[in-house]
C-alpha cells in the first residue's frame, strides 16, 4: 500500500515573545522531530495527553502552521505531490480541497448568519471545482442525506440544530469537495456521550463510502484504538511508540504508553502495574523554554525505569517487531 501523507522530521516551536521582545526567544517546543507515514485508505490515530502536540502536528498538514524544520509531503490520488517545503499559494488552496480538517467545536466554526447551503458551499464556491449553483445544490442535498440530515435542512441556520447535528453539518461541509483525506481533531469531545457514538458510527460509514484516509485525534483511547489501523503515541512533542492498533492494544512496550493505557480500567494490564512515578499531570513543554530544547528522554522525569543515559540522550524510535517501534533505551528489558 502506498503512503498518502508523510511527516518527515517535523519540528514546530512557538515563540512566546512578540515584537521587540521576540529576539529573547522564549519557546514552546510543541513538535520535535516527528516522522509519521500514513498509508492510503487507512486511519492513523494520534494519542497522548493534553498539550503533547497532536493539534499542532495536524494543523501543519493543511498549512495552518508552517514547520520550523522538516517536510510534510502529500501524495494526491491524481499523482500530484505536494511538499510543504515547496508550495505556492495555488498549491496550498488545491491541497486544502484534498485534505479537510474537522474541528472539535462546530458551534464556533459554523457562521451563524449563513444558511446550511451557504455554509456547505462557501469554500467550494471559490474553488476551481465549483460546478455551478444547480449542481452544487444537488451535491449538497446528497451529502445532507449521507450525514443523516434532511435536504430541507439546507435552508435552516446553525442555531436551529443540536450539537450533534452541527457536527454532522461540519462533516458534510468537509465532504462536499470530495476530499481524499480528513483530519478529525477531537470531533466528538464537545458532544454528549450518547451522541458521540452516533457521530463515530457515521464516520465509520463515510470512511468506507468515500474511501477516506484519516488522521484521527481523540482523548478517548478506546475510541481511537478501535477506530484506527495504526497508532502513534505522542509525549512532549515526540512520537514515543508507534504500531498497529492491535499491537498497541495488546503488546504496548513504552513505559509512557503503558501508563497512558493503564489509566483506563478496561485497558488496565495487571502485569504493567504502576508505570509512572510522580503525578499524572503532563508537564507543559514550555518547561524547556528560553530556547533550550529537550535533553534526554521526554518521559525521564516520570519514569521509574530511568537509567543514566535517559537524561543525557534522546532515545530514537527502534523496531520492536515488524511495524512496531518504541523510543526507549530499555526496549526489550522492561
Ligand atoms: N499558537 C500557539 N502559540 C503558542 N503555543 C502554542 C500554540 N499552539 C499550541 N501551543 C503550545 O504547543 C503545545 C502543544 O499544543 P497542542 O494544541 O498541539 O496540543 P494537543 O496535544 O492538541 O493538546 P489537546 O489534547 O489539549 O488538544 C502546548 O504546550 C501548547 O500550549
Ligand atoms: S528511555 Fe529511559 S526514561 Fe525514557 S522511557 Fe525508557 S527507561 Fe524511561
Ligand atoms: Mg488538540
Amino acid at each position: 500500500m502506498d503512503n498518502i501523507l508523510e511527516f518527515k522530521n517535523i519540528e514546530k516551536h512557538f515563540n512566546l515573545e512578540a515584537g521587540l521582545f521576540s529576539s529573547f526567544g522564549r519557546f514552546v517546543y510543541a513538535v520535535n522531530d516527528v516522522s509519521i507515514s500514513i498509508q492510503r485508505g487507512t486511519t492513523y490515530g494520534l494519542v497522548g495527553e493534553s498539550g503533547c502536540g497532536k493539534t499542532t502536528t495536524a494543523r501543519m498538514a493543511v498549512g495552518l502552521y508552517t514547520p520550523n524544520k522538516g517536510n510534510i509531503v502529500y501524495y494526491a490520488q491524481n499523482g500530484k505531490i505536494f511538499d510543504s517545503g515547496n508550495m505556492n499559494k495555488q498549491d496550498l488552496n488545491e491541497l486544502r480541497g484534498k485534505i479537510k480538517y474537522i474541528f472539535q467545536d462546530p458551534s464556533k466554526s459554523l457562521n451563524p448568519r449563513m444558511n446550511i447551503f451557504q455554509i456547505l458551499t462557501s469554500g467550494y464556491h471559490h474553488s476551481s471545482l465549483w460546478p455551478g449553483k444547480m449542481k452544487a445544490r444537488i451535491e449538497a442535498e446528497k451529502i445532507m442525506l449521507d450525514v443523516g440530515l434532511a435536504t430541507e435542512d439546507l435552508l435552516r441556520r446553525p442555531a436551529e440544530f443540536s450539537g450533534g447535528q452541527r457536527q454532522r453539518i461540519s462533516i458534510a461541509r468537509a465532504l462536499i469537495m470530495k476530499p481524499e483525506f480528513i483530519i478529525c481533531d477531537e470531533v466528538v469531545s464537545a458532544l454528549d456521550v450518547s451522541i458521540q457514538s452516533q457521530i463515530l458510527n457515521l464516520l465509520l460509514g463515510l470512511r468506507e463510502k468515500y474511501k477516506l484516509s484519516i488522521l484521527f485525534i481523540a482523548h478517548d483511547l478506546t475510541v481511537t484504538t478501535f477506530f484506527s489501523d495504526r497508532i502513534g503515541v505522542m509525549y512532549r512533542g515526540r512520537i514515543v511508540e508507534e504500531g498497529s492498533a492491535l499491537e498497541i492494544a495488546g503488546n504496548r512496550v513504552h513505559p509512557y504508553t503503558r501508563l497512558l493505557y493503564n489509566s483506563i480500567p478496561s485497558w488496565k494490564d495487571e502485569k504493567h502495574e504502576e508505570y509512572g512515578m510522580g503525578d499524572n499531570e503532563v508537564s507543559n513543554s514550555s518547561e524547556f523554554d528560553s530556547g533550550v530544547a529537550l535533553k534526554g528522554c521526554p518521559f525521564a522525569h516520570r519514569c521509574k525505569f530511568k537509567i543514566e543515559i535517559c537524561t543525557e540522550q534522546i532515545p530514537e524510535l527502534r523496531s520492536i517487531s515488524s511495524g512496531h517501534f518504541s523510543a526507549c533505551f530499555r526496549n526489550g528489558e522492561i
